[in-house]
């Protein structure tokens, strides 16, 4: 699904903090300070660890770009497989994904250089690892391209709403949202400055080989608000029904807007249904509202679970699953839970279904390599 842009986003100027955030629920990393530094402070000390690519680098290795090649497409271009050889210059190639600005993309040269300043500070294993960059303006035109760790197994997105792709069991799809989830409790609370990461999507849940979640994108990221600020005043920009709609309508946005995408995703992976899905009957086009029709604690609750999984899912995890996504989904941005709150109810819905023992854990995903992949 393409982002929307409704307006130009006004970039915030990220200006010398001269306080704490004053949330009191941040869990400052060890290098916290009394006054903490703007991403752009700390990409100026941590980004050198980024590789600078040259243009014919990358077009040597993905031959060219070449179509077959291509593993993706989204608002910022394509996304292709490719091989690069390693730092010391010997050694096995490493397989990356490289993405190519289209250019004129709506999402342009700003979303490139935040993903670069984000991902550079940023260090998590449920966030996709940035390799390096490309930044190059000749005579034809500007190239910017962005090199990262290649994740096997493609997007939440991908295995939920395309039959071509493998099903997902029950576990598995929790410990996805459990993994996303810390990747986004890191950036809420765990780092000396609050991240927003503001395009939380299916799409942007990548998946390593393992199943692992790492979110990627962070084009769209943000600096929390300061001092006694409360808010960080943007244009709304993000994805159509994935973005909070308190953001949408004011342009304010905070960290409970994000908990309001994931509440979207937790509603997506147990129904297996896309947010807005325009092929569906008129009243089912809405995944919100349609969920509406079945509460976590009624008798027709099952209604909403994906038929996919075949009744293989601990029906009491999957009612606490429902209730925490409507947590997630309050009007009030101010009564979402913490990411740390989803991290913990998450584990305990992993618990839960472990020992109901059901029997989607005796029958696990093939193995990679009869998976298929593009
Ligand atoms: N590091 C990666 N490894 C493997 N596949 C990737 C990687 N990054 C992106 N992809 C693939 O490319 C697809 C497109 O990604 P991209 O982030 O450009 O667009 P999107 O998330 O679909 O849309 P949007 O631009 O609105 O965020 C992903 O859904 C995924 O399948
Ligand atoms: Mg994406």
């Amino acid at each position: 699904m393409n982002c929307f842009n409704i307006f130009t986003s006004k970039r915030h100027k990220p200006s010398p903090n001269k306080s704490k955030p004053s949330t009191a629920r941040s869990v400052k990393s060890s290098s916290s300070v009394d006054s903490p530094r703007s991403i752009v402070e700390l990409y100026n000390e941590r980004g050198h660890n980024l590789r600078k690519f040259s243009f014919l680098e990358l077009r040597n290795a993905t031959d060219n770009f070449n179509r077959s090649l291509k593993i993706g497409e989204g608002g910022f271009g394509s996304v292709y497989k490719g091989s690069i050889r390693p730092v010391a210059g010997h050694g096995d190639p490493l397989v990356v994904a490289v993405k190519k600005l289209r250019r004129n993309g709506m999402q342009g040269h700003k979303e490139w250089l935040t993903e670069v300043q984000f991902l550079g500070v940023v260090d998590h294993p449920n966030l996709v690892k940035l390799l390096g960059y490309c930044s190059a303006d000749g005579e034809r035109g500007i190239q910017r391209l962005l090199v990262y760790e290649y994740m096997p197994n493609k997007s939440l997105e991908d295995h939920l709403f395309y039959r071509s792709m493998p099903l997902i069991p029950w576990i598995t799809r929790l410990k996805i949202l459990l993994s996303a989830a810390e990747g986004l409790a890191y950036l809420h609370e765990g780092l000396e400055v609050q991240v927003i990461f503001r395009d939380f999507k299916s799409s942007n849940v990548l998946l390593d080989e393992k199943f692992n979640a790492k979110l990627s994108d962070f084009g769209l990221a943000r600096e929390g608000p300061q001092g006694d600020h409360s808010h960080v005043s943007t244009m709304p920009i993000g994805t159509y029904g994935y973005a909070a709609p308190e953001y949408v309508d004011t342009g304010h946005l905070k960290t409970n807007s994000d908990l309001w995408s994931f509440g979207v995703v937790l509603y997506e992976i147990l129904s297996g249904r896309r947010v807005i899905d325009t092929h569906r009957p008129q009243s089912e086009q809405k995944l919100l509202e349609w969920v509406k029709q079945f509460p976590p604690d009624s008798k027709r609750f099952r209604m909403i679970m994906d038929p996919r999984l075949n009744n293989k899912y601990s029906l009491s995890a999957a009612r606490n699953v429902a209730k925490l996504a409507d947590s997630c989904l309050r009007k009030n941005p101010e009564e979402r839970p913490l990411m740390s709150t989803i991290v913990d109810r998450l584990q305990e819905a992993i618990r839960e279904s472990e020992i109901n023992n059901i029997s989607e854990l005796r029958s696990p995903l093939p193995e990679p390599s009869t998976r298929r992949m593009v």
